[in-house]
C-alpha cells in the first residue's frame, strides 16, 4: 500500500495544471451564468412537467397554457420531438393491429378518429395564438376551420389509409360544430382523408353539452346499431372518458388545449 502513495502523487502533480485551467474557465462562466442556467433549467423542468402532466391527464381544464411556459409549448409542439411521439403513438397502433383483434369481417368493425390534431393540425392556427397562450377566440378558430387550410398529420393519414383498407369503418367524432360539415369535409378530402363512414359534428341539440358527453352519446349510438369499436384515437382525454370503452384508446400528444 506505502508504495502506492508517490505514484498518486505523481498523478495529481501531472494532472493538477490542467484541472485548474478548466476549473478557472468553469467557473468564470458560472459566475457569468449560473443564475440564468439556474433560472432557465428550472424553468424548463417546471414547464415539461405541466406538459407531461397535462398528457397523463392529471392537468385538467386549463384554458390557457400557463404564460411561463408558452415559449416551452411552442418549442415542443414545433419539435422533431413532438413528431417523433405522435409517429411512436401511431406505430404502437399499428402493433396493435397486428394481433389485437378478431375482426368479425361483417361490416361492424369500428374505429374512431378525433379530427383536430388528430388527423388535421391546427398548429398554423395556434401558431398565430401564443400556441395556448391565448385564450380561445371560437370566432376566429371557426375563421380558420371554415379556410380548410389544416394540413394533415401525415403519420395518422398513413394508418387512416391502413385501417380503412383492413374493412374497418372509420368514424370520425368531432365536436366542431354542424355549421363546418362542409369546410370540414373539404379539407379532409383535400389532404388526403377519404373513404370514412360516417363524420358526426355538433348539432344544436349538443350545444351546451360537455364534449365527453357528447362523445359518449355517439359512440352508444354505434354499439346500439351493432358496432365493435376496436379503437379510439385522439388527442384529447374527452375522446376516451366514460362508457362505452373501445378495446384500446391512443392519445396524441397535444398541450396547446383541453376540450372539456
Ligand atoms: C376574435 O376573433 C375575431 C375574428 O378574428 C375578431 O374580430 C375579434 O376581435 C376577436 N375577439 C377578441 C376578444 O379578441
Amino acid at each position: 500500500m506505502a508504495n502506492l502513495v508517490p505514484f498518486w502523487l505523481l498523478v495529481s502533480a501531472i494532472l493538477a495544471p490542467f484541472v485548474g485551467a478548466n476549473w478557472n474557465i468553469l467557473r468564470q462562466k458560472m459566475n457569468n451564468n449560473l443564475d440564468h442556467v439556474v433560472a432557465d433549467d428550472a424553468l424548463k423542468i417546471y414547464c415539461e412537467s405541466w406538459r407531461v402532466n397535462v398528457e397523463v391527464n392529471n392537468v385538467r381544464g386549463f384554458e390557457v397554457v400557463p404564460q411561463e411556459c408558452i415559449n416551452h409549448i411552442k418549442k415542443y409542439m414545433t419539435s422533431s420531438q413532438y413528431i417523433a411521439d405522435s409517429e411512436r403513438a401511431i406505430e404502437e397502433v399499428q402493433l396493435y393491429l397486428t394481433t389485437c383483434c378478431s375482426l368479425q369481417g361483417d361490416g361492424t368493425d369500428a374505429w374512431i378518429f378525433d379530427v383536430d390534431d388528430t388527423l388535421l393540425s391546427n398548429i398554423p392556427f395556434y401558431k398565430k395564438h401564443d400556441f395556448g397562450g391565448e385564450k380561445l377566440n371560437e370566432t376566429a378558430i371557426e375563421e380558420w376551420m371554415k379556410s380548410s387550410k389544416a394540413p394533415a398529420l401525415e403519420h395518422t393519414l398513413k394508418l387512416f389509409n391502413l385501417i380503412r383498407d383492413k374493412g374497418i369503418k372509420i368514424f370520425l367524432i368531432s365536436s366542431r360544430r354542424e355549421n363546418l360539415r362542409s369546410s370540414t369535409v373539404d379539407n379532409l378530402i383535400q389532404v388526403g382523408y377519404h373513404g370514412w363512414s360516417a363524420l358526426t359534428l355538433r348539432g344544436l341539440e349538443d350545444e351546451g353539452k360537455e364534449v365527453q358527453k357528447y362523445k359518449i352519446e355517439a359512440r352508444q349510438r354505434l354499439v346500439n346499431e351493432g358496432y365493435h369499436i376496436w379503437g379510439i384515437v385522439g388527442d384529447q382525454w374527452s375522446s376516451f372518458e366514460g362508457l362505452p370503452t373501445p378495446n384500446r384508446r391512443f392519445k396524441l400528444p397535444n398541450s396547446m388545449y383541453y376540450v372539456a
